[in-house]
This record gives C-alpha cells, structure tokens and sequence, in this order.
C-alpha cells in the first residue's frame, strides 16, 4: 500500500497562532476560558480540559478571575461590548484572517453599502462577521444567489473556508445581477492550499482519508472536494475511526491511499494515521 499525504494538510497558521498564545498564557500561571470551543478539534479540546482550560458556552458562563480566550472565529460584536463593559480580560486568539473579513464588512456597512457574505449562516464565524454591518444577507447555495434580486451594486464576502470553485460560481452568477459587482477574495491561503492539494491528490489514488473534526468547515469542504473525483473518499475524525473490523478490511484492498486534513487537524494525528496505515 502506497500512503500519500497532500502536499498542504492540517494545522493552519491560525490554529498554531491560537494554540502558542493559549498555551503562553498558561504557562504564566492565568487561568484561562475560552469562549466557545478554541478550534475544531476534539484531541485539542480534551488536552486544554486537561490543563484546566474550561469552556464557557456564553457571556453568562463566565467565570470570575479567568482570562477569556476568544477563539479563531471571534465573536459577535455585542458580546464583544458585554465583555468590554464587564471588564472581562481578554486574549484575543481571532485568526487575524477572520479578522481582516470583519473589517471589510464593517467598512462596508459604514458606507451603508449592503454585504452579500457567502457562507454556513449558522457556522461561528459567520455568526460573528455578520454583526460588523446592519444590512447583511447570507447565502450559502447557487440557488439562493440566483434568486437575488437585481440591484446596481453588490459587495460579496467569503466564509474564509469556502470551496474556492463553489465562489466562483456564486460570483459568476453575480455578474447577471448588478451593474458593479465587488469581489472581496476573503478565502484564506491556507484554505485555498489545503484545497488545490486535495483536488490533485484524490483522482491519483484508490482511495482518499480526509482527517478532521466532524463540525470543522474546512474539512467539510476537503472531504467534498476528495469525493467528486474519488468514490472511495472517507472522512473519518481520530485514527481510531479507520480501527474498526469492516474499515480495516476496505482498506487492506487499496493499493495506494491518499490522506488530508483540516486546518484544524494536528500533525500528530496525521502521524498516527500515516502510522496505522503502515501497519495494514
Ligand atoms: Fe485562519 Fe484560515 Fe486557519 S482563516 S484559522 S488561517 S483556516
């Protein structure tokens, strides 16, 4: 069997930025929570609970004389304000890229300009970049772009982990629906890399492990892209998904086996993986 990993896969620069600044802050002794969970990992989070880095799920969960560690995501801006007036100390582990998404729509919407951000309406960071600007609306299908309605200006954002084909495709239906049409490319490079390597890996091999957490965007996006050119594509969260009897034995009959991961995704699970495969 032939293992072979895509060129770009796992943890991002967000991810390793919010992960140093977690773990500097608690090296100095503060104890800390984070708002919601840091990442989209569940290994990451069960190590951080370990350390005593609880979670709180919201403003009213905060406990009193812990930091709060904002997540990659961020959040929204009304809470922001909630914990500006509470005096809540925060570390702000944003991913800048997130961030950067955030401060166009808000530029935006203090010209008064409406957003179009496409995107998972319900995913953090889009929970979050909505508040920036007062007229935002979401869309998440081709469909949904195609029943917009004409207008002579359209500014359209992108969920940093977006399928970079599937925004082109939104933004070429666009192009029939305003007279001047602004494209913010808000796709991190990170996202794009981990895509390209995935689209050009998985028709190479008999079958594709997309390794990631199952509420990640990112590796949401991945597993998708490894499926519309390679039937046996499986996504999968810990190695310990690939132990089971039934899995084991598909996997025996590949000759070669291609492997991603999300951004979100640590390398030592990957190694694990590389690992176990080996021993099949
Ligand atoms: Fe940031 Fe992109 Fe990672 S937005 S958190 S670098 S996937």
């Amino acid at each position: 069997m032939k293992i072979s990993v895509a060129e770009q896969a796992g943890f991002c620069f967000g991810v390793k930025r919010a992960l140093k600044l977690i773990d500097e802050y608690h090296r100095r002794g503060k104890k800390i929570q984070t708002y919601g969970p840091l990442i989209h990992n569940l290994p990451v989070l069960r190590d951080l609970a370990a350390k005593g880095i609880t979670q709180a799920g919201s403003p009213a969960e905060i406990e009193k004389g812990r930091t709060l560690c904002i997540r990659t995501h961020g959040v929204p801006r009304d809470v922001e304000r909630r914990l500006k007036r509470r005096g809540v100390p925060c570390l702000d582990a944003t991913c800048p890229l997130v961030k950067k998404g955030q401060k166009i729509i808000e530029r935006l919407g203090r010209g008064g300009a409406p957003v179009l951000l496409v995107g998972d309406k319900d995913h953090p960071e889009i929970v979050a970049a909505r508040s920036y600007a007062r007229r935002v609306t979401i869309i998440n299908s081709l469909a949904e772009a195609r029943a917009l309605p004409r207008s002579r200006e359209i500014h359209v954002v992108a969920q940093t982990t977006l399928d970079t084909s599937f925004f082109k495709e939104v933004v070429a239906v666009l192009l029939d629906k305003a007279e001047r049409l602004h494209v913010h490319n808000t796709i991190c490079l990170a996202t794009q890399e981990r895509q390209e390597a995935v689209r050009r890996l998985a028709p190479k091999v008999d079958a594709i492990i997309v390794v990631g957490s199952r509420i990640s965007s990112n590796t949401k996006k991945l597993y998708q892209i490894a499926r519309a050119s390679n039937r046996n594509a499986l996504r999968i969260e810990t190695c310990d998904d690939l132990r089971r009897p039934r899995v084991a034995a598909r996997l025996r009959t590949f000759r070669s086996i291609g492997l991603s991961a999300g951004a979100s995704t640590s390398p030592q699970e990957l190694d694990n993986v590389k690992k176990y495969l080996h021993k099949l």
